[in-house]
């Protein structure tokens, strides 16, 4: 018996080292789909959550366009919830199960939403800063081992590189606008610039969880990889636009030809993800009511289902 784990093993290594994806019917070790599992899930929480900073300005876009841009963007994000939670189904694990594990606390979601959006400049940000950090990360992932997620990565990345543009868009409006447009950008990347470093996770050498996924090439790039390639692309476009980089320590390192920054705050990042951030309890609240109030609609969908089934066997 042993031996066969042993074979299957190997076999599966094999195809990882290939190149190969490994599929929902393929064996795989316990630790790896534990692994996807968690990942992904948590994943699919962050865009559900994630619509949530932004849903808050609908109601206040400056503009018709502005207005049928942000629905869609937020639409969007919750087709990206759904992908990644079928992704995650296929691993053994039921949505009832995953919304359980994010609505107990046991399920983490990205830092980043649990900070608040004061103004209409956040949504700029947001798309800029937010998307284009999961843009690097994701579009990375998208070539990962496990077929159902970089599939679906593939899809997410297309949308949210619309979602970075429309970002991009928004600030480089509100800087045309004038001072009082500029100052306003301004000081939505004073709030958003370190929260969107910490969206990579720890440092590498904290970061427990890499060891196992980059030896199953789940992540292909290490967390501070991607964030010293977010910053490289950020910082350049930053001074381009005339904003300054809300980080004294900030200095271009001639010879790897790349910025240093700060430390983070990794005190604030530990209480942000352990449920202690500005948003964290609001957005849980806001969470637990949207589940119970759609509960009617999962219950017609089950009714529904279930006179679908009747109906079939009553004519087999
Ligand atoms: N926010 C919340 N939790 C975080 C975090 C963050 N920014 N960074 C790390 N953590 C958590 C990890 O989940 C882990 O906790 P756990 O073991 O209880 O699950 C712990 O901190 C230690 O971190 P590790 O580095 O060991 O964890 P990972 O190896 O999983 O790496 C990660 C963290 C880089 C965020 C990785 O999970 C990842 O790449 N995730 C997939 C992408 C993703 O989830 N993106 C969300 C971005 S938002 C988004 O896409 C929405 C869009 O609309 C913008």
């Amino acid at each position: 018996m042993s031996e066969n784990i042993a074979g299957l093993e190997a076999q599966f290594n094999q195809r990882i080292a290939e190149g190969n994806t490994i599929e929902p019917n393929d064996w795989m070790p316990d630790k790896y789909r534990k692994q996807l599992m968690r990942l992904i899930s948590q994943h699919a929480h962050s865009e559900i959550i994630g619509m949530l900073p932004e849903g808050n300005w609908i109601t206040r876009a400056p503009s018709l366009r502005r207005k049928i841009g942000l629905l869609a963007k937020v639409q969007d994000e919750a087709g990206h919830g759904h992908y990644l939670y079928s992704s995650a189904e296929t691993l053994g694990i039921s949505r009832e199960e995953m919304f359980d594990q994010l609505h107990s606390g046991k399920a983490k979601y990205s830092s980043i939403f649990n900070y608040p959006t004061l103004s209409w400049a956040d949504m700029g940000m947001i798309g800029w800063l937010v998307d284009g950090a999961a843009i690097i990360n994701q579009t990375t992932m998208a070539k990962c081992s496990y077929g159902p997620y970089s599939r679906a990565l593939l899809r997410i990345c297309k949308e949210e590189n619309f979602h970075k543009k429309q970002g991009m868009e928004i600030i480089a409006m509100l800087i045309a606008s004038g001072d009082k447009g500029k100052a306003m950008v301004q000081e939505s990347f004073n709030r958003f610039w370190w929260p969107t470093l910490m969206m990579f996770g720890p440092h590498d050498s904290n970061s427990p969880n890499s060891p196992d996924m980059m030896r199953w090439k789940i992540k292909l790039k290490s967390n501070d990889e991607l964030r010293q390639r977010f910053i490289d692309m950020t910082v350049e476009q930053a001074h381009t636009w005339g904003l300054t980089v809300p980080d004294p320590k900030l200095k271009f390192n001639e010879q790897s030809r790349s910025w240093e920054t700060g430390e983070i705050d990794w005190n604030e990042f530990n209480a942000v993800i352990n449920g202690h951030g500005p948003c964290n309890h609001e957005r849980m609240q806001s969470r637990l009511n949207a589940h119970h109030m759609g509960q009617w609609v999962r219950d017609a969908a089950r009714a529904y289902e279930e006179k679908q089934r009747l109906k079939n066997n009553a004519a087999a």
